[in-house]
């Protein structure tokens, strides 16, 4: 898409799987947005990229080899932290100091004293930020939430969720609540209106294919405030595909999220019509419409200055993080 003068200057921080994503989605299908920097601590993945966003838009990012500068850069109005987990509170927080609005990767922040700072910084600044909890961008997430708001199902009991990565050779067990649970905890919270208040995890026979420092697959179980039991089975070396499902267990029927990205209803003696196909390597494909609604509805908040309803607040970013160290702890 060839972009204009007039649209957003966006600088990305980490292009790697995710940020890189998030470059060329920007680039081929994002009005009013642009990429104009980039900075990434391998400087050999920032050049490809930016020339990867080059061809696309015919403008080429600058490169930066450090955060301050790019930082610095007047023409960067917003930035999208794509940095590894670990480094998403500080790097948040030196966007925050420098004046620019945020798309900031979830987790918030791996380590729950970490995100409630740099949420105390967010409250304090005037900059727009949202977290990169996409699944509050996918049809049937939102077709979902639409139906069990509609009271035709009676009382949500149970949520039963799975999640699966090819593979994951540098994963800990920890990483499974903080990087990966934390995608169900947010979308439990987004479902129901209602906190975690308890996470526990239990352990299965672990894989060979697991490092010595995870134990794979785990199933992670919450009640929420109400009572509802969220299971979370999480397996990281699945070999076989990616694949992310949900399903909610009503007083009256079952509502179920599968792999492909459909919503089926079973209702009143009647099943839904359930379609094959294929499954996704990772979950750009899976994703794919949910981050370029994401990122459209980022380039519309920073145009409108007000964060789009749909995405995810640092205070959701925070409840997140806090219900995960919750699990963590339970190790
Ligand atoms: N929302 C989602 O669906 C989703 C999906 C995947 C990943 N993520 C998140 O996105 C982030 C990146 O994940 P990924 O899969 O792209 O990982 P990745 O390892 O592929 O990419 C991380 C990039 O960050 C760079 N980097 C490392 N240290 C840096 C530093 N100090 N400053 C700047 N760049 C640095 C690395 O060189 C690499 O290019 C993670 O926080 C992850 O949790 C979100």
């Amino acid at each position: 898409m060839i972009k204009s003068a007039k649209d957003i200057g966006i600088g990305i921080i980490g292009v790697g799987i995710m940020g890189r994503g998030h470059a060329l989605y920007l680039s081929d299908y994002v009005k009013g947005g642009k990429v104009v920097a980039i900075y990434d601590a391998n400087q050999q993945t920032a050049q490809k990229v930016a020339k990867e966003v080059f061809k696309k838009t015919k403008l080429l990012p600058k490169v930066y080899d450090d955060l301050s500068t790019l930082l610095e850069d007047q023409n960067v109005k917003a930035v999208i932290i794509a940095s590894p987990d670990h480094l998403h509170a500080n790097h948040l927080e030196q966007a925050i100091l420098a004046g620019k609005d945020v798309l900031c990767e979830k987790p918030l922040a791996s380590k729950e004293k970490d995100a409630r700072k740099v949420a105390k910084v967010v409250r304090n600044s005037k900059s727009i930020v949202g977290i990169g909890f996409m699944r509050r961008f996918d049809r049937p997430y939102q077709d979902l939430k639409r139906e069990i708001q509609s009271d035709k199902y009676g009382k949500v009991l149970q949520i039963r969720c799975t999640s699966r990565n090819v593979s994951s050779p540098t994963a800990t067990t920890s990483m499974l609540l903080t990087n990966v649970a934390v995608h169900e905890i947010d979308i439990i919270r987004w479902l129901l209106n209602e906190e975690i208040v308890s996470v526990g995890v239990n352990f299965a026979k672990t894989t060979s294919r697991a490092n010595s420092n995870l134990s794979d697959p785990i199933s992670v179980n919450c009640h929420t405030e109400s009572g509802v039991l969220a299971t979370i089975d999480i397996c990281a070396n699945s070999t076989y595909g990616y694949e992310v499902g949900m399903e909610v267990i009503t007083e009256n029927g079952s509502l179920v999220i599968e792999n492909l990205g459909q919503l089926n209803i079973a209702y009143n003696f009647k099943l839904p019509t359930r379609k094959g196909g294929t499954l996704h390597k990772d979950w750009m494909g899976r994703f794919k419409p949910a981050y370029i609604a994401e990122l459209t509805a980022f380039v519309n908040s920073l145009q409108k200055r007000k964060l789009d309803k749909n995405f995810a607040t640092v205070e959701d970013g925070l409840a997140a993080s806090i219900a995960c160290g919750i699990g963590v702890k339970k190790l």
